[in-house]
């Protein structure tokens, strides 16, 4: 029996924090609701502590540890170390990544889990973070920059309902998303895992995500178990304050440092968490990064205090993938310092057998209290109580009937209309919408024809890659399809080959990356895509150009020589979408969620900022 508490939590927000009339407005006032039928996981702590008293010490330390698959040593350490759960990190896949490989997997360690003494089942993560996209022949949809550019919270929610569809049918039920970074430096490599540099639409779409992925009730064999990332400021960090690799290589944001105070940073980064927590997510990272020097996995303040006690968050906290290990001291105090602080449960996750003997080293010790190990491991029990892993008609199996839907047609279609919402017209002189039956359309530039350009960083890789990595349509085969018959379609990589044609559609911009490497501080088009441009541009054709980004770049000379200009993001697999507007089925509508500066020198550059001075708004985009 679950619980039909209802709980309302009324959060006040600002009023209207842009500038021109075309950005984001919110009403003055909004209740964040606790879904129907979304138990309070509190609701479950009866059988939780009946079974948390039948547990030994190493039991609970087991429940704790969250080792990555592709670390386990042994497949019998699941039932060894009794672990709670385990995880598929960015390049974490079985061996052909395929669909059948990814069930595979899930299914053989669920089954080991269940040989322990007292069958606790696992919860198993992955970074969906833009559909089920490290398994092939997923859905996969536009990062979270492109979201934000819709402004649609329906379709954002309806995006994360599918995502967990996808998801469960491989068995999997956690996912670590959504990210609720406000990135407030576009250099940062993480920006488009952002929905907006703007908290208030941060907090609106994450909340939407939330209740897409977990349902209105986290028992719903559809859904998965969601992570709102990473707490608090990840966004925030400021140049030369990021980490430096133990090869040497530095990046200047990644896991830095937010020199914020406490009013700022609630300000700021805050509010993603408090409409993720009124939603009823189950599970929160905590932030590689720092605030004011102190790391986030190792603060009392923020972990305990704020997120726990403050705002009333039921769930538990998973660390960061090897991220207590960056706290100072040794091993055994960062365990030490990041538990008694609230962590939960740790990503190990390599050295779980390390961390499982240390941490019951510290226990025996008097080091950790036992109250925090109860109250982690209740916290753990309760997510897994909600997420119906101890339902009568639970299996360890994956639900065979939601195969055929993995990767399907009906899914690919809200891709589709996502894409479409998420595409930015910043400049148009007359070229868009073109006409399907031109005589002849020129296709050119990296980007036309290439799955892994436009879908990004955590897409089959862990940095994503170029190439046909996965299915899906790509902007130069969604141009083909939407023609008339008699109109040719020609493609050439280098801009050349455009003489004769009624238009030149130019795709360029940024290759896939994901974190830590994606940091940048020029922000600009590489020599290849503005040799691109100017040979397009050199054919007299009129010029189209989409730019393919995971946040705003400096594209002066090509906006310059471009009669019409969009921004597409990062869209993912379905290019339909973007083909739907440029031949006028539909019009543009996507807003920018992020300003666009006039060069790099800019940033940081935010909508509120004294003397803003962008090219393009927060809030920006045409239509016609
Ligand atoms: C990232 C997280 C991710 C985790 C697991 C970390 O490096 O910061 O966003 O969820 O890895 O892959
Ligand atoms: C990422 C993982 C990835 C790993 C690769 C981590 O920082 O979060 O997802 O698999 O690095 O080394």
């Amino acid at each position: 029996m679950r619980a039909t508490l209802l709980f309302a939590l009324p959060v006040l927000l600002a009023s209207c924090v842009a500038t021109d009339e075309r950005t984001y407005e919110r009403s003055d006032e909004q209740s964040y609701e606790r879904p129907a039928g979304q138990a309070l996981y509190v609701s479950f702590d009866e059988r939780v502590d009946e079974l948390l008293a039948r547990m030994t010490v190493e039991e609970k330390i087991g429940q704790m540890t969250q080792p990555d698959q592709e670390f386990l040593e042994d497949v019998d350490h699941v039932r060894e170390y009794m672990v709670g759960s385990l995880l598929s990190g960015g390049g974490s896949d079985p061996p052909t990544n395929s669909f059948e490989d990814w069930r595979a997997l899930y299914e053989k360690y669920q089954s080991k889990a269940l040989e322990t003494r007292l069958a606790i089942p696992l919860l198993y993560g992955v970074d969906a973070v833009h559909g089920h996209s490290n398994v092939l022949g997923a859905v996969v949809f536009p990062h979270n920059i492109g979201l934000g550019a819709t402004r649609n919270a329906e379709l954002v929610e309806e995006i994360s309902r599918i995502t967990a569809k996808e998801i469960k049918a491989t068995g999997i039920n956690w996912d670590f998303s959504p990210c609720v970074a406000v990135p407030r430096d576009d250099r940062w490599g993480r920006t488009y895992e952002g929905f907006a540099e703007e908290p208030m639409l941060v907090a609106e779409l994450g909340a939407a995500a939330v209740r897409g992925l977990q349902g209105e009730d986290l028992g719903d064999p559809n859904r998965v178990v969601a992570c709102a990332k990473h707490l608090v400021g990840d966004g925030g960090t400021v140049i030369d304050s990021g980490v430096t690799l133990p090869d040497g290589s530095r990046y200047p944001f990644d896991r830095g440092d937010v020199p914020l105070t406490e009013e700022e940073l609630r300000r700021i980064h805050l509010e993603g968490y408090v409409t993720a927590v009124a939603a009823g997510v189950g599970t929160i990272m905590p932030s590689y990064s720092s605030w004011n020097g102190v790391k986030c996995s190792g603060s009392r303040r923020l972990l305990t205090e704020i997120v726990k006690d403050e705002l009333g968050f039921e769930g538990f906290l998973i660390s960061d993938f090897k991220a207590i290990d960056e706290l100072p001291g040794d091993y055994k105090s960062d365990i030490q310092t990041s538990i008694n602080a609230g962590m939960d449960m740790v990503m190990v996750p390599d050295r779980y057998a390390l961390f499982f003997d240390t941490l019951a080293e510290l226990v025996e010790e008097g080091a950790i209290p036992m109250a925090r190990i109860d109250d982690a491991v209740r916290r753990i029990l309760r997510v897994k109580f909600a997420a119906g892993l101890f339902d009568d008609d639970w299996s360890p199996t994956a639900d065979r009937s939601l195969e055929p839907s993995f990767g399907s047609a009906e899914h690919r279609a809200v891709a589709r209309q996502a894409v479409r919402e998420s595409l930015v017209l910043l400049k148009n002189e007359g070229a868009l919408p073109l006409a399907k039956d031109a005589r002849r359309l020129h296709v050119v530039g990296p980007g036309a024809d290439d799955i892994g350009m436009q879908s990004g960083g955590w897409t089959v890789d862990w940095q994503g890659k170029m190439g046909a990595i996965t299915e899906g349509t790509t902007i130069l085969e969604a141009i083909r399809k939407a023609v008339s018959e008699g109109t040719e379609v020609t493609h050439s990589e280098d801009g050349t080959g455009a003489e004769g044609a009624d238009v030149v559609v130019v795709v360029v911009g940024e290759r896939p990356y994901a974190e830590m490497h994606g940091d940048d501080l020029e922000l600009k088009l590489d020599d290849e895509d503005r040799a691109v441009v100017a040979n397009a541009a050199a054919s007299g054709v009129p010029v189209v150009t989409l730019l393919i980004s995971g946040r705003p770049l400096i594209v002066d000379a090509a906006l310059e020589a471009s009669d019409s200009f969009a921004a597409v993001w990062l869209p993912g697999t379905e290019a339909d979408g973007i083909a739907d507007v440029l031949f006028g089925d539909y019009a543009p509508t996507g807003k920018l969620s992020f300003s666009w500066p006039r060069s790099a020198e800019q940033h940081p550059i935010n909508v509120g900022d004294e003397d803003y001075d962008p090219l393009f708004a927060f809030g920006y985009g045409l239509s016609w």
